[in-house]
């Protein structure tokens, strides 16, 4: 069975003093979890984040990552330097990225890649608009969004990499996506997966996100090919996230 996965996406709030607080109180509910638990702070407060989640089991993750490498990149994070303050994943193709700032699939693959280079896990994240839903196109939309990426890396890739369905109509909204509609997207990525990397598709991680809360986190975590969950407003306090972790691990 694929282990549980619970990442928070605190997006670009807080300051030191909050994220410091909030890495806190999570570190401070210690073990016994089942499920990996991640947070991504926003770039400038991993630092202190990562002082505080240093020697607990909860990893660090960044919310966006350079497509170069090291250099005259005026006002890029790099992988490298990521992997230097101690993070462990990173969030790629989130859709307000794809969306506010205009993330291109051939954006998407060198951040891929760059992240897999440095040895971080990239959370990829895929998803289909309100529009394209009722026009019927969620199946294509989100297996395109794969098929224009994907198959540009390195087979051994697969081996980090962690898939997140984010229908863009459930993000921020309140309207998460039923079980039913979480597992049927699943269903078809795990399909698509399969296809793109024989060996490694049925294992890579598969998350869902979109208005994760406490309450609906046990149904979501029903469905088979729910694997985790990628969770933007709930992980800012950290009693929801604890709780949609206990989920996770219970189910
Ligand atoms: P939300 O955000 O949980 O606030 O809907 C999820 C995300 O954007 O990753």
């Amino acid at each position: 069975m694929r282990k549980r996965l619970i990442a928070g996406n605190w997006k670009s709030n807080g300051s030191s003093a909050s994220c410091a607080a909030l890495a806190t109180a999570l570190a401070a509910a210690g073990k016994g979890r089942d499920a990996e638990v991640v947070v991504c702070p926003p770039f400038v407060f991993l630092p202190v984040v990562s002082q505080i989640l240093a020697g607990t089991e909860i990893h660090l993750g960044a919310q966006n990552i350079s497509g170069f490498g090291i250099g005259a990149f005026t006002g890029e994070v790099s992988a490298e330097m990521l992997v230097d303050v101690g993070c462990r994943y990173v969030i790629v193709g989130h859709s307000e990225r794809r969306a506010l700032f205009a993330e291109s699939d051939g954006a998407l693959v060198s951040k891929l890649a760059r992240a897999v280079a440095a040895g971080l896990r990239p959370i990829f994240c895929v998803g289909e608009t309100l529009a394209q839903r009722e026009a019927d196109e969620a199946r294509s939309v989100v297996c395109g969004q794969l098929d224009a990426v994907l198959p540009h890396l390195e087979p051994a890739a697969a081996k980090s990499l962690v898939i997140a369905y984010e229908p863009v109509w459930a993000i921020g909204t309140g309207q998460t996506a039923s079980a039913e509609q979480a597992q049927e997207v699943h269903g078809w990525i795990r399909a698509r997966l399969e296809s793109i990397f024989p060996e490694q598709g049925r294992r890579i991680p598969l998350l869902y996100g979109g208005s994760v809360t406490p309450a609906n986190a046990p149904s979501l975590f029903a469905c088979p090919d729910v694997d985790g969950a990628l969770v933007g407003g709930a992980s800012l306090k950290a009693e929801d996230f604890l709780a949609i972790c206990q989920s996770a691990s219970s189910a």
